[in-house]
């Protein structure tokens, strides 16, 4: 029996490294995979109370595995108050009830494992609920965790908080307490208290939690916020800004790599993954943390450049969408990494409102839905994919501020009231702004409720076009978004290039999004439209399209003219130039 075992291992073995890929330097497990992000709220209620849950999870398991992933990550599970929906945590060692509970996860755990899905748990150590024990305890100044947290008495005799620090969420970065007489530090909601990094045992308690759930054996963590943990010394103020003034002292802040270094040791005990939540990050200064030259202690980063090409800096200031933008940061973190770190790939998640909204069209959904999938997915890098956008859903477009959850959405209206910004004005930020734009629950079907929930009322509305949109339907529709995706995904897993090619952007007038890739002698092209006009594209002369293979694209009937073609509304196409 053993010998088999062996035998069959050895097998394995031998099949990974006869491939494509045995070249390759620096292969790690997490270059191959793709990775589906689940918001647990919004996702499949199995227990009918209204919100999603590990039941509903594992009722859709063979769903999220047909997608073609290799990896789930979970928004916060944790217990928490949902000042900002699970990113305030009350205990990192359990599950939320509203979710279920501990053991139901390690089920989950087993389940998802026998079907070869990863499990990356979000690890939000910026900062933990209000109501989190240690919290609690430190606002006595004589407790042990005291020094957890900032505490600080105000300026002018206690009047005016200790520093002139904003909320990333709106409003002060202090929020005073009546029982102590002082100032805690909040950099985003007031639920969400900064931890001091610079307190070891704080840094303990964060290698205790990491080293608990990689012994409960999940695979890997999304990093909230990471790069905002170490904060400068003495907490200095600002230079004023509408929002987040401070940032500068706290983003990237002096001990950052040392801090992450130390968390790393831990992770480098398992086969453990880490993505880190980096904003306003930039490929060059990346390097410094996810470099393949031996100071790595991330594997990967979410910057946030591609995702400011309709607004400036914060999703609030909307302007209009500015592709030329969007490919020259592209460019700059395809190129930038290559051969020397690994770029992490979306174009959503829980924060951004849905992509087709933003940069492709509501009217041409499905062409646009597929074409902003090819235009990440086939960039190098590992891509990730949120809940509802295999399906193409769109923005919730909510009215009235009454009907909005999100905090960050809450704050930025009342200031922008205060501000008497007209509320006509404000409404048209907000709408295609918010947050909540991601956070409607998932369409699964036609039924009542989307299917989401058997509850009267889920927790937060339904999109109303789930009539139309819906995972159903998009399984019975072979034209659909979702079945494109699962070509696409099944065609990154097939063809080493789409993993480890190289990335040349071509030339084009702005609308267009091409790129060549370049592995052991294939080539691979790839071309987009970001217009609802016809445009013009020439390939290059050293790949003759009309020779070549086209492997995907998002219309019937391909012609191809003096090695070009006439691009339709958000088209998309590739070609293959086998070796
Ligand atoms: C990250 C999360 C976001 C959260 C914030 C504070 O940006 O993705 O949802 O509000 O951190 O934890
Ligand atoms: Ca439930």
């Amino acid at each position: 029996m053993q010998i088999i075992l062996v035998f069959s291992g050895r097998m394995c073995y031998n099949k990974e490294k006869t491939g494509d890929d045995a070249t390759m330097e620096h292969k790690q497990w997490y270059k191959d995979i793709a990775v589906y992000q689940i918001w647990p709220r919004s996702f499949c209620d199995g227990n009918g109370d209204g919100i999603g849950d590990l039941t509903g999870v594992i009722e859709k398991l063979d769903y999220i595995k047909s997608l073609g992933v290799d990896a789930i990550w979970f928004s916060p599970l944790y217990p928490s108050p949902n000042a900002d929906y699970g990113y305030d945590i009350a205990d990192y060692r359990d599950i939320s009830s509203d979710y279920g509970t501990l053991e139901q996860f390690k089920t989950l755990l087993d389940e998802a494992h026998k079907r070869d899905l990863k499990i990356i748990m979000d690890l939000v150590i910026n900062h933990t609920s209000d109501q989190h024990k240690w919290f609690l305890e430190s606002k006595n100044p004589d407790s042990p965790y005291h020094n957890y947290y900032f505490w600080r008495k105000g300026r002018k005799g206690g009047k005016k908080e200790p520093n002139n620090w904003l909320s990333t969420f709106q409003g002060k970065a202090w929020e005073f307490c009546k029982e102590n007489g002082l100032y805690y530090l909040h950099v985003f909601a007031k639920g969400q208290p900064d931890l001091n990094m610079d307190n070891p045992q704080v840094r303990q308690e964060v290698k205790d939690i990491i080293r608990f759930w990689l012994e409960l054996g999940v695979d890997g963590f999304r990093e909230d916020v990471i790069t905002f943990i170490s904060k400068k010394e003495g907490l200095p103020n600002g230079f004023p800004l509408p929002t987040a003034t401070g940032i500068e002292h706290y983003m990237n802040g002096p001990h950052l790599h040392e801090y992450l270094e130390e968390f790393r040791a831990v992770q480098e005990e398992y086969d453990c993954f880490t993505v880190g939540e980096a904003p306003m990050m930039t490929p060059k200064r990346a390097l410094k943390f996810i470099g393949e030259d031996g100071h790595r202690v991330l594997d990967m980063m979410f910057h946030f450049e591609h995702m400011n090409c309709d607004n400036m800096l914060t999703n609030f200031l909307r302007t209009p969408f500015r592709p030329g933008k969007l490919k020259k940061v592209y460019n700059n973190w395809q190129t930038g990494l290559y051969g020397k770190a690994w770029n992490a790939n979306y174009i959503e998640n829980h924060d951004q409102p849905r992509i087709i909204s933003r940069y492709g069209s509501e009217k041409f959904r499905v062409e646009s839905g597929k074409m902003l999938a090819t235009m990440y997915i086939l960039q190098s890098g590992t891509p990730f994919i949120y809940q509802g956008q295999e399906i193409g859903m769109l923005n919730a477009n909510i009215p009235t501020i009454d009907r909005y959850k999100d905090v960050s959405s809450i704050n930025t209206y009342e200031l922008m009231k205060k501000l008497h910004v007209p509320e006509k004005f404000i409404m048209w930020i907000i709408q295609y702004a918010s947050r909540d734009n991601a956070r409607t629950p998932m369409q699964w079907s036609a039924e009542k409720n989307a299917g989401f929930t058997t509850a009267d009322k889920p927790w937060f509305e339904v999109n109303a076009n789930y009539p139309e949109i819906n995972v159903a339907a998009a399984e019975a529709d072979p034209n659909s978004i979702l079945h494109y995706y699962r070509k696409l995904l099944r065609f990154r897993k097939d063809n080493a290039i789409v993993r480890y090619g190289d990335f040349t952007m071509l030339k084009t007038q702005k609308e267009v999004f091409a790129y060549v890739r370049t592995y052991q002698g294939q080539q691979m092209l790839v071309v987009n439209s970001f217009s609802d006009q016809v445009q013009p594209f020439r390939a290059p002369e050293t790949f003759a399209m009309c020779e070549e293979e086209l492997v995907l694209g998002n219309y019937e009937q391909n012609a191809v003219v003096h090695n070009g073609c006439l691009l339709r509304p958000f088209e998309t196409r590739v070609y293959l130039k086998k070796a």
